[in-house]
C-alpha cells in the first residue's frame, strides 16, 4: 500500500518534526564531512517544507555515540553543511528534547529550519522510550519521515513518534520505496541482481528473495567462494564460511530448479597478502593456488558479467566484488560501476559500499537510482517490513 506523503498533508504555518538520515561520513577529529550525498537528497522535502511555510525541526542521527553527548558528533556540521547547499539559514540547538529546544521551536517562523542535536546523545532514542518519543512529538504537529536509510530501525524518531503524530513519507523516502518496491513488483524485465560482498551470511536473505523476483543472479565478492568450494573448487585462504555451505548449495540448486542462471567468477584476483602494494595474479577459479586469497573477480568474469547484464533491461546491484578499499583488489568493483553507468536500462546501486564507489567515482548521475539505505535497502530488498515505513500512514 503506497504511504501518504508531504503533498497530502497541509503543512502550512505548521510545526513539522522532519527525521532525515543526516549519518554521513565524518572525519572526527576534524569534523570534516566526507560525501553529503544523504544531505542533498533530503533538500527537496526541505525545500518543499520552506516553501510552503511550514516550521521545518529537522531531526537525525550522526554515528553510534551510544547515548551519551559526544562532542565530535554533534550536528552542527552538518547543520552548516545543509545551510551551505540550500543557501538558506539553519539554526541548531544543543538538545533534542528539553526546555532550551521547545523555547527555540516556540520562537522558529514559517520557511524557517532548525536542525535538532543527534537523538542518538540519549539513550531513550534507541530503545524506542515512548516518553522520549512522546516528547520529541510534542515539538511539533505533524511527523514526516524522509530517512529511509535508517527506516529498518524500530527506534523513537523512525517509529516511537508516529503514534502521536500524522505521519508521512517525505520525497526522498517516497522516491526509494517506489524504485526499490518496483524492482521487486514489477521490474522490466529481464533483469539481474548482482550481489558481492565478503560474507553469504549477510546477503543470504537478498540471495533468497532475488532468487525468485529476477530472471539471472550473478555473486562475486568474498562470498563467491563459499559458493565456488560447494561446487567442489579449491579456495586457497579465502574465507570459506562452513555453516553457509549447505545454504550456498541449496541456493544453487533451487536456481538449477527454478532456471534461473545463477553465476559466478571464472577467474579471479589472488594474493598471498591483503594489503596495500601486495603483489596479485590473475587465475582461473578452477585453479586458485593453495596459498592465496581471492581478492577481487578478474578481467574474463567482469566481461561475462558485464555481457549477461548487457541483454537485462533491470539490473540491481549490491555489494563490492572485491576488497575495493584496497586499489590493487579494486578493479573488478570499479568496472562493473563504469559498465552500470553506460547502460541504458535501469540500473539500481543498493546502498552500501556499492553506492559509495559510485558516489566515489562520480557515476550517481549516471544510474537510475543510487540509495542512500545501507542497511535498509538490504532490508527491503529481502522482503522484510521496515519499520520506519510501517507506521507511515497509507494513502486511502
Ligand atoms: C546507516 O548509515 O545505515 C543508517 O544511518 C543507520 O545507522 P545505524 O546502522 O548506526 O543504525
Amino acid at each position: 500500500m503506497p504511504k501518504k506523503t508531504i503533498e497530502d498533508i497541509q503543512v502550512k504555518h505548521k510545526r513539522v518534526l522532519l527525521r532525515v538520515d543526516f549519518n554521513v561520513p565524518l572525519n572526527v577529529t576534524t569534523g570534516v564531512i566526507g560525501d553529503d550525498s544523504r544531505i542533498r537528497a533530503s533538500i527537496p522535502t526541505i525545500r518543499y517544507l520552506v516553501d510552503h511555510e511550514a516550521k521545518v525541526i529537522l531531526c537525525s542521527h550522526l554515528g553510534r555515540p551510544g547515548g551519551k553527548a559526544i562532542e565530535n558528533l554533534r550536528m552542527t556540521s552538518v547543520a552548516q553543511r545543509l545551510s551551505r547547499l540550500t543557501g538558506l539559514p539553519v539554526s541548531t540547538v544543543s538538545d533534542c528534547i528539553g526546555r532550551e529546544v521547545e523555547r527555540k521551536v516556540g520562537m522558529l517562523k514559517e520557511g524557517e529550519i532548525l536542525v535538532l542535536e543527534n537523538l542518538r546523545f540519549h539513550s531513550e532514542e534507541e530503545a524506542n522510550d515512548a516518553g522520549f518519543a512522546r516528547e520529541l512529538a510534542s515539538l511539533a504537529d505533524i511527523y514526516v519521515n524522509d530517512a529511509f536509510g535508517t527506516a529498518h530501525r524500530a527506534h523513537a524518531s523512525t517509529v516511537g513518534v508516529a503514534k502521536y503524530l500524522p505521519a508521512v513519507a517525505g520525497f526522498l523516502m517516497k522516491r526509494e520505496l517506489d524504485v526499490m518496491g518496483k524492482l521487486l513488483d514489477d521490474p522490466e524485465r529481464p533483469s539481474a541482481c548482482l550481489i558481492g560482498g565478503a560474507k553469504v551470511g549477510d546477503k543470504i536473505e537478498l540471495l533468497q528473495n532475488m532468487l525468485g523476483k529476477v530472471d539471472m543472479l550473478l555473486v562475486g565478492g568474498g562470498m563467491a567462494a563459499t559458493f565456488l568450494k560447494t561446487q567442489g573448487y579449491e579456495v586457497g585462504h579465502s574465507l570459506i564460511e562452513d555453516d553457509k555451505v549447505g545454504l550456498a548449495k541449496e541456493l544453487l540448486h533451487e536456481a538449477k530448479e527454478w532456471k534461473v542462471p545463477f553465476l559466478l567468477p571464472i577467474d579471479a584476483v589472488v594474493t598471498e597478502e591483503i594489503k596495500a602494494g601486495a603483489s596479485t595474479r590473475v587465475v582461473a577459479t578452477t585453479g586458485i593456488p593453495s596459498a592465496s586469497h581471492i581478492v577481487d573477480i578478474g578481467p574474463q568474469s567482469v566481461e561475462l558479467f558485464c555481457s549477461e547484464m548487457a541483454k537485462c533491461r533491470t539490473i540491481i546491484w549490491n555489494g563490492p566484488m572485491g576488497i575495493y578499499e584496497i586499489p590493487e583488489f579494486a578493479r573488478g568493483t570499479r568496472s562493473i560501476a563504469s559498465f552500470l553507468a553506460t547502460l541504458n536500462a535501469t540500473t539500481v546501486i543498493g546502498g552500501g559500499s556499492s553506492a559509495e564507489v559510485v558516489q566515489e567515482m562520480g557515476l550517481t548521475d549516471k544510474m537510475t537510482h543510487v540509495s542512500t539505505g545501507g542497511g535498509a535497502s538490504l532490508r527491503f530488498l529481502e522482503g522484510v517490513a521496515l519499520p520506519g515505513v510501517e507506521v507511515l500512514l497509507d494513502k486511502e
